[in-house]
């Protein structure tokens, strides 16, 4: 029997409020599941705390300290505050790359994957009832892009400054993450015939949507596009379709329910993402996960889509909901190669849905959820 080793990260703000909720969540899976083994060390870094102490965010082997385990799941990180020299260690700079990033690279963690199901009891931003039926899967590029921190500044400081941000395609990144949307949209056409709720695009069980900007960039654009059509031959089973990334933004607000398999470049997927948040019922109940299909030695990381939300930091008032569907989708993956942690992913997913549907437009506290879910599963 496999025991998974799990680096917990509470963070900053929210972070360790919501965590301490997935853990003991996950802690109550495990006590009733003899198949199921988990083992978590829990870091204080990276955090401002830890930076405020140390002058740095994390020690500087954090990497290699995380690199022994299976998973890593994060709270959130990101201190309140302006932007200056004190606060500025989420950001990246041209010497280092913010914890976050540099664990996504370090790991490569190169597929960013977001999906947007509303459920029951979640707000409802869209008077639409079709809205309710969402059922799409934002796949972010999660290793390049926009993200790669290229460039420079010329005379900084003067009139005649100049600054280049420069994004970087490649075609071996683009080619796997295409490649892995495809791949996502044929086994949703599994799941969906397990659960009945087959769709339609044109006669295709399921859709994958490319995401640029190519009549502004051109370069990345056509290698993108070029790439897209000829991966999409291997498919012949899954519709394609492109939008550019500002009507992508519309339609995801005027008719979400029409898309399915979403694949968009580092920034347009982190755009794409904060919006498609909102369609699940906001930030409260978005998961996402950093993966690395190709090598599965190297830890994912495991972290909700919102923020460290400082200006509820401390009160007991975050919903968990998020963290929670994460930690589901931590089980989901590890679920891959154990039936037992399979079987909680889905257990942790319901119990999450239930509560949501039970306590629809109720204000309450973040261990009060955490209870509830809890008390739930040991029923289950
Ligand atoms: C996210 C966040 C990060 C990103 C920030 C904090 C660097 O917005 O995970 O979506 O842009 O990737
Ligand atoms: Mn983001």
């Amino acid at each position: 029997q496999k025991t998974w080793r799990v680096a917990v990260l509470p963070g900053d703000g929210i972070g360790p409020e919501v965590i301490a909720q997935a853990t003991r969540a996950l802690d109550t899976l495990a006590a009733s599941d003899p198949g199921l083994a988990l083992e978590y060390d829990t870091f204080e870094w990276p955090s401002h705390a830890w930076h405020k102490a140390h002058g740095e965010s994390a020690p500087a082997d954090y990497l290699a300290q995380l690199a022994g385990y299976d998973a890593i799941l994060l709270g959130a990180l990101g201190d309140p505050g302006p932007i200056d020299d004190a606060n500025r260690y989420l950001l990246s700079d041209s010497d280092s790359l913010a914890p976050l990033l540099e664990i996504r690279k370090g790991f490569d963690q190169w597929v960013c994957e977001r999906p947007v199901r509303r459920l029951d009891g979640a707000l409802q931003y869209l008077a639409d009832p079709r809205a309710n039926d969402i059922d799409m899967l934002v796949i972010r590029e999660n290793s390049e892009g926009e993200y790669v921190n290229q460039g420079g500044r010329l005379a900084q400081g003067t009139p005649n400054e100049v600054v280049t941000q420069t994004a970087v395609f490649t075609h071996r990144a683009t080619d796997r993450i295409i490649r892995h949307a495809f791949e996502q949209a044929r086994a949703r056409v599994a799941l969906r015939k397990v659960e009945g709720r087959e769709r339609d695009f044109g006669g295709k069980a399921a859709q994958v949507c490319l995401v640029t900007k190519r009549n502004a960039q051109k370069f990345w654009g056509d290698m993108y596009t070029e790439m897209f059509a000829a991966i999409a031959k291997d498919y012949p089973d899954i519709a394609t379709h492109h939008e550019l990334v500002d009507a992508a933004c519309m339609k995801f607000v005027s008719h979400p329910w029409a898309f399915d398999v979403v694949v968009a470049s580092n920034l347009h997927g982190d755009i794409l993402t904060d919006l498609a948040a909102v369609l699940n019922g906001g930030m409260g109940v978005s998961p996402s996960a950093n993966l690395n299909p190709s090598d599965r030695t190297r830890p994912p990381m495991f972290e909700p889509t919102h923020g460290s939300a400082p200006d509820i930091a401390g009160q007991n008032r975050a919903g968990p909901a998020a963290m929670l569907l994460t930690a589901a989708m931590m089980l989901d993956w590890m679920g891959e190669a154990d039936e037992a942690a399979a079987r909680a992913g889905q257990r942790l997913k319901q119990a999450v849905a239930d509560d949501l549907a039970a306590n629809a437009d109720q204000r309450r506290a973040t261990d009060t959820i955490g209870d509830a879910v809890i008390a739930a599963l040991e029923k289950a």
